[in-house]
């Protein structure tokens, strides 16, 4: 797809990232909670975030968003302080067209402006889309985690 534009996320669009949310859910792919006011609290909200995008076309219509996070001390997810931590959700209807690549490309950039080296991604190991997209993205796999395949990206040092 040639023209996904990618932009910050904002609190108004809570409810068209809800929507493909639960769309992803109704498909057996996300666990996670999907509601409005979820979306606002843990992903465009959150006091940790270093990015949380959405990737759209001309039409103005939401296609998927990608959320990083400082891994603070003592996080949930056991992840070093320091790195980031990331999330990706694109909606079925706009699957294997880009949207998750482009929106790598800007969640990377906003990891260098914040001083991140490295990214975790935390994977389900029935989820091929999911780990065959962070491969192709350069993640690799680094530790399991209560089942959890986790992946690490490095940032290259020229950047
Ligand atoms: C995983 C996910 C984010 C991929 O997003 P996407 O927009 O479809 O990915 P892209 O089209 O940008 O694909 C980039 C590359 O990832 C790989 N990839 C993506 N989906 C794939 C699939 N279903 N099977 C194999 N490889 C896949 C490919 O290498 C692809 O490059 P190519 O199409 O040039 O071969 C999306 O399918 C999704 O939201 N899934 C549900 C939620 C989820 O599992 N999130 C990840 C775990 S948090």
């Amino acid at each position: 797809m040639s023209d996904i534009r990618i932009r910050p996320a904002a609190p108004e669009d809570a409810p068209a990232i809800s929507d493909f949310l639960r769309e992803l859910a109704a498909r057996g792919k996300r666990k996670s909670p999907s509601d409005v006011d979820f979306v606002r609290i843990h992903y465009i909200g959150h006091p940790d975030r270093i990015a949380c995008s959405v990737a759209l076309v001309a039409q103005g219509h939401i296609l998927g968003m990608q959320s990083l996070k400082h891994a603070r001390d003592g996080n949930i997810y056991g992840v070093t302080q320091g790195w980031g931590i990331i999330g990706t959700h694109v909606s079925p209807d706009a699957a294997r067209r880009g949207v998750g690549r482009a929106l790598f490309a800007a969640s990377r950039d906003a990891a260098r402006r914040a001083g991140v080296r490295s990214i975790d991604a935390t994977i389900q190991p029935e989820n091929a889309e999911g780990l065959a997209y962070y491969e192709a993205m350069g993640f690799r796999d680094y530790r399991v985690s209560g089942g959890a395949i986790c992946k690490c990206y490095e940032l290259p040092v020229d950047m």
